[in-house]
C-alpha cells in the first residue's frame, strides 16, 4: 500500500484545452479519497494521469515518496477497479481473480512471493468469496461480481484502487447497496483508494475525505463532515448536499433589535458575530439549508433561542413521510437572478428555481398557500460574497477539526483492519 501525491499538477490537451489545473493534495496510505464534481470537471483526467495513462504536462506524482512522471502504467503497480463487465463470463470465479497472474511472466504475478493459489485462497477469504470460487459470474449477485472485480485487484497486491465511476450505469437500488459494498470492504482492506464520482451522494457516503474539483481546479479538500458544514464558496456549498443549500440575496439592516439580513423572504435577525461578516458589503448572498428550517410550532425553547421566527407562505408542499419538503418562492432581482443561473451552469444542474426548500417534520399542520410561521436556525446561517463566492461564515478552525477528529477515526478503523487481516494470514 501507498501514499499518493499530486503536486501542482497540470494537463493541457493537444488541443490546447486546460482540463486539470495546478492540483496538489496528499491522499494517506490506507486512505478512501473521492474526486467529485460535474461532469467535465478533469476528475478522469486526473485519475488517468495518476495510473499512467494520460501523459502529466506539468508538476509532480509521488507514489510512497517516489517520482512516477515518467513510470510506464504497469510500474506504478496501481489497480483500476472496473465494472462488472470486466469479469470474464467464461472463466469461474477463480480464474477471473487469477488472471493477472496468469498473465505475469513468473506466473507468480504481483510482487508478493506465494503460489498463485495462496493468493487466490487469500483474496476470496477477505472477500468473502471462498464458496463462490467455482460459480461464473453471471450466477452471482451484483455485489458478489463487484467483490470479485476487486479480488483481482488483490492478488495483484496493487499498491492502491483506482475507480472511475464503477456504480454509474446501475439503477438507483443496486447503487446503494454496491456503495455500502464498496465503503465496507475498502474499510475491512485499508488499500488506497482514489474514487471518481460526480454523484455527491457517492462521494459523501464513501469518502474519508472528499476533494470538489471545478473546471479543474481544486476547490476544497476535507472531510465530508466539513464540506457540508464549512464550505469553502459557494460552489461547494451548492454542490456538496441534497436538496441543494438555499441561496438568497440579502442586505444588512440595523433595526432596534439588533442586526437583520433583508431578503426576499422577509427580514432575518442575526447573531451579531454573522452580522459582523456582512458589514460593508451590500448585497451578500445568504445560504440556508433546508433542515434549518421548521415550523415554528414545532419548534422546542431551547432551539427556539438559536435562531428566528419570521413569517411566509409556503407555495407548495411534498409529504415524503418521514419529512415533508415546503416550498416558498421569491423574485430574485437582476444582480442575483444572474448569480444563481452562473452558479446552475457551474454546478451542471438543473436551473435553479428561486425558491427556497424547507425540510419542514412529518408532524406539521402547515398548508400552502396561507401565511405559516417558520423558525429559521440564524446560527448557522452562511454569508458569500457575491463577487468571489467566498464563505465569509466559514469557521476554518472548526472545519479543520472536523477532518481531524475523522481522520482520527479512520487510524482506528484501520489499524483494526490491519490486525484482522494478520490473523487471516
Ligand atoms: N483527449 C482530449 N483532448 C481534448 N480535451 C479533452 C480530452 N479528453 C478530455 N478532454 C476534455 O477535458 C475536460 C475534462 O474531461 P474529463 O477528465 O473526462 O472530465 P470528467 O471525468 O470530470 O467528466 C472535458 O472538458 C473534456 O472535454
Ligand atoms: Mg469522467
Amino acid at each position: 500500500m501507498a501514499s499518493i501525491t499530486l503536486n501542482n499538477i497540470v494537463k493541457t490537451y493537444d488541443d490546447g484545452f486546460s482540463a486539470v489545473n495546478n492540483v496538489s493534495m496528499d491522499i494517506a496510505d490506507g486512505e478512501f479519497v473521492i474526486l467529485v464534481g460535474p461532469s467535465g470537471c478533469g476528475k478522469s483526467t486526473l485519475l488517468r494521469m495518476i495510473v499512467g495513462l494520460e501523459d502529466i504536462t506539468s508538476g509532480e506524482l509521488l507514489i510512497d515518496g517516489e517520482r512516477m512522471n515518467e513510470a510506464a502504467p504497469k510500474d506504478r503497480n496501481l489497480a483500476m477497479v472496473f465494472q462488472n463487465y470486466a469479469l470474464y463470463p467464461h472463466l469461474t470465479v477463480y480464474e477471473n481473480i487469477a488472471f493477472p497472474l496468469r498473465l505475469a511472466k513468473d506466473g507468480n504475478g504481483g510482487k508478493a512471493g506465494g503460489s498463485v493459489d495462496e493468493k487466490v485462497q487469500h483474496a476470496a477469504r477477505m472477500l468473502e468469496l471462498t464458496e463462490h470460487l467455482d460459480r461464473k459470474p453471471a450466477n452471482l449477485s451484483g455485489g458478489q461480481r463487484q467483490r470479485v472485480a476487486m479480488g483481482r485487484a488483490i492478488v495483484r497486491d496493487a499498491d492502491a484502487f483506482l475507480f472511475d465511476e464503477p456504480l454509474s450505469n446501475l439503477d438507483a437500488k443496486l447503487r446503494g447497496q454496491m456503495r455500502s459494498e464498496i465503503a465496507q470492504l475498502q474499510r475491512r482492506l485499508g488499500v488506497t483508494s482514489v474514487y471518481v464520482t460526480h454523484d455527491q451522494t457517492e462521494a459523501m457516503t464513501l469518502g474519508d475525505r472528499v476533494a470538489v474539483l471545478k473546471k479543474g481546479v481544486l476547490q476544497q479538500v476535507a472531510s465530508p463532515r466539513e464540506l457540508y458544514e464549512q464550505p469553502v464558496n459557494l460552489f461547494v456549498a451548492g454542490f456538496i448536499g441534497s436538496p441543494s443549500m438555499n441561496f438568497l440575496p440579502a442586505t444588512l439592516k440595523e433595526g432596534a433589535g439588533g442586526s437583520v439580513l433583508s431578503s426576499p423572504i422577509g427580514d432575518i435577525p442575526v447573531p451579531a458575530e454573522r452580522a459582523a461578516k456582512a458589514q460593508g458589503k451590500g448585497l451578500v448572498l445568504i445560504g440556508l439549508r433546508p433542515e434549518f428550517f421548521e415550523d415554528a410550532a414545532l419548534v422546542d425553547e431551547a432551539k427556539m433561542s438559536k435562531g428566528s421566527v419570521f413569517t411566509a407562505e409556503l407555495s407548495h408542499l411534498e409529504w415524503l413521510g418521514h419529512e415533508q419538503y415546503g416550498y416558498i418562492e421569491f423574485e430574485p432581482d437582476e444582480k442575483t437572478g444572474r448569480l444563481l443561473s452562473d452558479l446552475a451552469a457551474d454546478m451542471d444542474a438543473e436551473e435553479l428555481r428561486p425558491q427556497v426548500v424547507t425540510t419542514l417534520s412529518a408532524e406539521s399542520r402547515v398548508r400552502p398557500g396561507q401565511p405559516v410561521e417558520l423558525w429559521v436556525d440564524t446560527s448557522r446561517i452562511h454569508i458569500f460574497d457575491p463577487e468571489s463566492g467566498e464563505n465569509l461564515t466559514r469557521d476554518a478552525e472548526a472545519g479543520a477539526e472536523l477532518t481531524r477528529r475523522a481522520g482520527q477515526e479512520r487510524e482506528r478503523e484501520l489499524s483494526l483492519a490491519r490486525d484482522r487481516d494478520a490473523q487471516n494470514a
